[in-house]
């Protein structure tokens, strides 16, 4: 399966939901997260974001966003249309440790 990490958190772009075939992306209130058991691995979504915040879990250290994305894509909705990404996402980019700070 493909995960969200960090970087999506406040940037949410939400480019990575239009172009997945399957529909698993599932939204809380600043970031997005994919259902693992939903995800076919088609890789798609990756090269869109542009926040590079998608990767294969395949890649080293990503245990702890598998978790969270199967955690929240049980409790999320699904959301399957991208609407506007928020007014100061670039202000996010690339800020460290999103997770402990902006989470929800
Ligand atoms: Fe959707 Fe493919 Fe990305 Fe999985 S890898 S979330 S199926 S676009
Ligand atoms: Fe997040 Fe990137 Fe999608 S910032 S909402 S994973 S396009």
């Amino acid at each position: 399966t493909y995960v969200v990490t960090d970087n999506c958190i406040r940037c949410k772009y939400m480019d990575c939901v239009e172009v997945c075939p399957v529909d698993c992306f599932y939204e809380g209130e600043n970031m997005l997260v994919i259902h693992p058991d939903e995800c076919i691995d088609c890789g798609v979504c990756e090269p869109e974001c542009p926040a590079e915040a998608i990767s294969p879990d395949t890649e080293p250290g990503l245990d702890k966003w598998l978790t969270l994305n199967a955690e929240y894509a049980a409790k999320w909705p699904n959301i399957t249309i991208k609407r506007d990404t928020p007014a100061d996402a670039e202000e996010f980019d690339g800020e460290e440790g999103k997770l402990e700070k902006y989470f929800s």
